[in-house]
């Protein structure tokens, strides 16, 4: 049995993630920036668990750093230990929208990069201070080449996909496992009104695919799973070919 924190679990497949595994018994804490929103998930959850289960909801912005090692000294606590922590919370703009305002580009580097690798590090330091435990967080195939559509975010989830990989180089050892999810085009809020490509997935589906990867310890996980193809293809394609089909 798991104790995992989930950052992002109130929607989209970090409600998919959490699910999955509160009906497999787990105890989890649902993160959310919003304790109301996040308790009501937590109510959601509870009707869905196996019979005693842990399940708490606590407070934590990825906009305020401050509050990071609060919030999982706060989540350990509320069940006894935390063995892993699942990062799904992000935000998405397209590429228009932040081209033509700084201010949102500035928070979407901000909250996809900069404060989601400071969230890292303070869960880094409370699993290893407690002999390893597992880190999975939410990157994207986006951040695998750079592409028109996506010049900003696929910069932000780059930056994000390197440092998990280089965390899983430097701790692994001790301990500390960390597991890159790399979802392509998946339905949820957050691509609600964009144009779905072939091979669009679902959040359930890609929430197994993850709990599998938490439990086998997979340092890189495509979901769904069609997507390490696709994005096998488009890594081996060299620039003059991107730049001539205009990808
Ligand atoms: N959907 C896709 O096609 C796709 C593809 C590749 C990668 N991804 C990545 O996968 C992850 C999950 O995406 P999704 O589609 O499930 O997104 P989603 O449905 O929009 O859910 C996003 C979650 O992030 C939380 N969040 C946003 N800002 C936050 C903040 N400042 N502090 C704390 N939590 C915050 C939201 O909380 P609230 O309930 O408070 O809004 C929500 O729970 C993201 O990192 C995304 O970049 C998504």
């Amino acid at each position: 049995m798991r104790h995992v924190a989930v950052l992002g679990a109130t929607k989209g497949m970090g409600r998919s993630v959490a699910r999955a595994l509160v009906e497999r018994g787990d105890a989890v804490v649902v993160m959310g920036r919003s304790l109301d929103e996040a308790e009501r998930s937590v109510q959601d959850l509870l009707a869905r668990g196996v019979p005693g289960s842990k399940v708490v909801a606590v407070e934590c912005d990825l906009e305020k750093p401050e509050g990071f090692r609060r919030a999982l000294d706060e989540a350990a606590q509320a069940l006894g230990t935390l063995d892993t922590v699942v990062v799904t919370a992000g935000i998405f703009a397209t590429q228009d929208q932040l081209e033509e305002d700084p201010a949102l580009a500035a928070k979407v580097l901000t909250v996809d990069f900069s404060n989601t690798v400071l969230f890292c590090e303070e869960a880094r330091k409370l699993l290893l201070g407690r002999g390893g435990g597992t880190l999975c967080v939410f990157s994207s195939v986006a951040g695998d080449r750079g592409r028109k559509p996506v010049v900003l975010y696929g910069a932000a989830k780059a930056g994000l996909s390197a440092y998990l990989e280089g965390l899983d180089h430097k701790f692994r050892a001790q301990g500390l496992v960390t597991v890159c999810v790399k979802p392509g085009f998946v339905k949820t809020g957050m691509t609600e009104g964009l144009k779905p490509p072939p091979f669009a997935g679902d959040p359930d589906d890609v929430a197994r695919v993850v709990v599998q990867a938490i439990d086998d310890g997979t340092p890189v996980v495509y979901a769904p799973g069609v997507w390490r193809a696709v994005m096998t293809a488009i890594r081996a394609m060299p620039r003059f070919v991107m730049r001539r089909v205009g990808f």
